[in-house]
């Protein structure tokens, strides 16, 4: 028995690794209810099963991952539900601040963190400055994301920019089917949140549900998915290699033959 396990472990093709993972960390809910425990013990374990997920990643030479947390469509959940979620938050960063010498994991928060309370914003933007250099994995988390509320975002700042310049132009001749036609899929992707982040290559959905839930609308155009049943907290390191087994096993073809 031991032994299978040990090979199903190495399975795996080192040279073959998705660059960047993105996870829905779902079913932290569901976990609690299934022990009869209240759903804030399951977000506090799913918690524990991030730490435990980026360590892996990092370890095994993955360059990104990017979990999503908090959507924006999550405020519809009971205050304390999202407060306990929020509190989590604060306390991952303290303790990635406390061990990011040591770790060198680079942080990103993704999302519309403008909303969050002063000191949830100030930990992030800590966060995020102290890791700024950092070589290793990088771990963007999606906090207050939502895929849609980001592409409106952009256009709404896509176009700020081009009336900004406009105005700022001496060239009378840049009229607006110029500017429209000028915009391009390179372009716009830099006015995401993901601006500079390459797409992701790989994304797990745990928990059952067989949905996007807002999640990378535009990034995951040629990602590839991997659904399990298993729930956010009782996802493990054999979890992860059986979702990269499953990646190397597709054929991706963006659309060529
Ligand atoms: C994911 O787990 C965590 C968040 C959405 C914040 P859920 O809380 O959605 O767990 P289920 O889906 O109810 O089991
Ligand atoms: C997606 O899970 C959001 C996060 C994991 C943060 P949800 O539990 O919110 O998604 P739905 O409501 O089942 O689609
Ligand atoms: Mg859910």
């Amino acid at each position: 028995m031991r032994k299978l396990f040990k090979k199903t472990q190495s399975a795996w093709e080192p040279e073959k690794l998705p660059r960047h993972i993105a996870i829905v960390m779902d079913g932290n809910g569901r976990w609690a209810k299934k022990r009869s425990l209240p759903r804030t013990a399951g977000h506090a374990a799913g918690a524990e099963t991030f730490r435990r997920i980026a360590t892996y990643c990092k370890n095994i030479g993955i360059e990104y991952l990017t979990v999503y947390a908090f959507s924006t469509e999550n405020w519809k959940r009971p205050p304390e539900e999202v407060e306990k979620i929020m509190q989590l938050l604060e306390k991952y960063i303290i303790e990635a601040l406390g061990k990011m010498e040591r770790d060198k994991v680079r942080m990103k928060f993704l999302g519309d963190v403008a909303v969050l309370s002063p000191r949830l914003r100030e930990l992030v933007a800590k966060a995020e400055k102290l890791s700024k250099t950092f070589e290793g994995v990088q771990v963007n988390v999606c906090l207050n994301y939502g895929s849609r509320d980001e592409i409106i975002r952009a256009v709404k700042r896509y176009t700020a920019d081009q009336i900004i310049e406009s105005n700022a132009s001496t060239e009378s001749t840049k009229n607006m089917e110029e500017t429209i036609g000028s915009l391009t899929e390179e372009k716009f992707s830099k006015y995401l949140y993901t601006a500079d982040i390459p797409d992701p290559d790989l994304i797990i959905r745990p928990s059952g549900e067989h949905r996007v839930s807002n999640f990378l609308l535009w990034q995951s155009a040629y990602s590839e998915y991997y659904f399990t049943d298993v729930l956010w907290p009782d996802f493990n390191e054999k979890e992860l290699d059986n979702a990269i087994i499953a990646y190397q096993s597709r054929e991706r073809r963006y659309g060529a033959i």
